[in-house]
């Protein structure tokens, strides 16, 4: 597998930088007309407008003056899961809520009994399906959950998915793994929350630590779901045991959870459909990404978060696309910047930042991805023509010609 690659004749479009872009400084990318890229052993080694001299062993792409981006980093997805809730999503287009359907044994608690049926195979090759239709619209980095087992074995094997798709040394993606065992309560703690609580912070966070099973620490803080206190409770816990810590925060009413993110300087702040001014302001002064998953909001049939108001307000923003068997059976990278653009207002150099850089940022990787600069991963996506400005004309339709992934050429 050849980690040597030249792109020349690119229109190179990045954000520049090691860390979030916040507000204004997130329409501002570095835009060379025609520009080479190098990649050496999967490695970024020259970004400009000189041809560096070829080399044997190189594979050389003349993209004849084609976009080429940072890979898309989408920093929430649900993608490892057994069983799918296609009926689920019919009730909801007949009215009914998707909390209702919790509430009544369905929604996460259905796709947990299917994960805790599943076999490890099973779920490898189901979530292997979406990665291969994500890398082709030029995702190369995905953050995934666990959250489907509610118990340590199932948790451990959700996060164990990953990790042996990570080992593979032609994997198409990076996974960042994420451990949201507080997704729901589980049946079997109903009415005790708080031993739950305790379970996850006494046995289940050393665990995967231990394992080096996951990066980060998630929570579905939310009305009916995990209190403002559950949640804080939990994630200082899993901070003080160096998780990043990340919340599903605001999504279905408004609760705080954008005010406890920022509080507690979250690496991010999920949903935000009902984040509150306060909310907003604490997320900024918290140096708190917000991330934006319009997929969700789309499906839900709820109205869009406020990401235009809070990249006014300074606030660093991602988008990702929540990929979920519920709320959003979608990884559709077109749609989310064509959502993104239309109704939440997002230019698109904006809504490019928020799914190079930040959605990086967002996972505590900006020093490495999320940008084309020398000494990242050769992480890229070459579109194919001239201009950004198709990745929400061309709506709901993909403009990627080539994903490359540390220096290899996948489609
Ligand atoms: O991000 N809201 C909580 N978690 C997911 C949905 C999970 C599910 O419905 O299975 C979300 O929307
Ligand atoms: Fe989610």
């Amino acid at each position: 597998m050849n980690r040597n690659l030249i792109l020349k004749n690119a229109r190179i479009v990045t954000p520049m930088g090691r860390t979030a872009r916040c507000g204004a400084e997130m329409k501002r990318l570095l835009d060379i007309p025609r520009g080479t890229i190098e990649v050496t052993d999967g490695r970024i080694t020259y970004v400009g407008e000189n041809l560096p001299d070829t080399r044997d062993g190189y594979d050389v792409i003349d993209v004849r003056g084609n976009v080429v981006l940072p890979g898309f980093v989408d920093s929430h997805t649900h993608l490892v899961f057994g069983g799918y809730r296609p009926d689920e999503f019919v009730w909801r287009m007949n009215g009914e809520s998707y909390m209702s359907i919790m509430e009544r044994g369905g929604g996460i608690f259905s796709t947990v009994r299917a994960t805790r049926e599943a076999s490890f195979d099973e779920l490898k090759q189901k979530a292997e399906w979406f990665i291969n239709v994500m890398s082709r619209m030029g995702v190369t980095t995905v953050e995934g959950k666990s959250g489907y087992g509610l118990d340590r074995d199932t948790e451990l094997m959700q996060l164990e998915v990953m990790r042996a798709i990570n080992q593979d040394p032609c994997r198409k993606v990076d996974i960042a793994t994420t451990f949201l065992g507080a997704h729901a309560v589980p049946r079997e703690y109903a009415g005790r929350t708080d031993e739950y609580i305790d379970f996850l912070i006494n046995d289940m966070l050393p665990l995967v630590k231990q394992r080096g099973l996951a990066e980060n620490c998630d929570v579905f803080c939310e009305k009916g779901v995990f209190t403002i206190g559950e949640s804080k409770r939990l994630l200082i816990a899993a901070k003080e045991m160096g998780y990043g810590i990340k919340l599903h925060a605001d999504e279905i009413v408004s609760f705080g959870g954008a005010t406890l993110a920022g509080e507690l300087r979250a690496l991010s702040a999920d949903h935000l459909l009902h984040a509150s001014d306060t909310g907003i302001q604490a997320m900024k002064e918290g140096g708190v990404i917000a991330t934006l998953l319009p997929l969700t909001a789309f499906t839900l049939r709820e109205p869009y978060a406020r990401g235009r108001e809070m990249i006014d307000s300074g606030c660093a923003v991602a988008l990702a696309t929540d990929l979920n068997p519920g709320s959003c059976c979608s990884g559709s990278i077109p749609l989310l910047f064509a959502l993104a653009c239309i109704y939440m207002r997002f230019s698109v150099e904006e809504a490019i930042t928020a799914l190079t850089l930040n959605g990086a940022a967002a996972l505590n990787k900006a020093d490495s991805i999320g940008s084309i600069e020398v000494g990242k991963w050769g992480d890229l996506v070459v579109l194919d023509t001239d201009t950004p400005n198709v990745l929400p004309y061309y709506t709901a339709m993909n403009s990627v010609q080539h994903t490359i992934k540390r220096g290899v050429i996948l489609k």
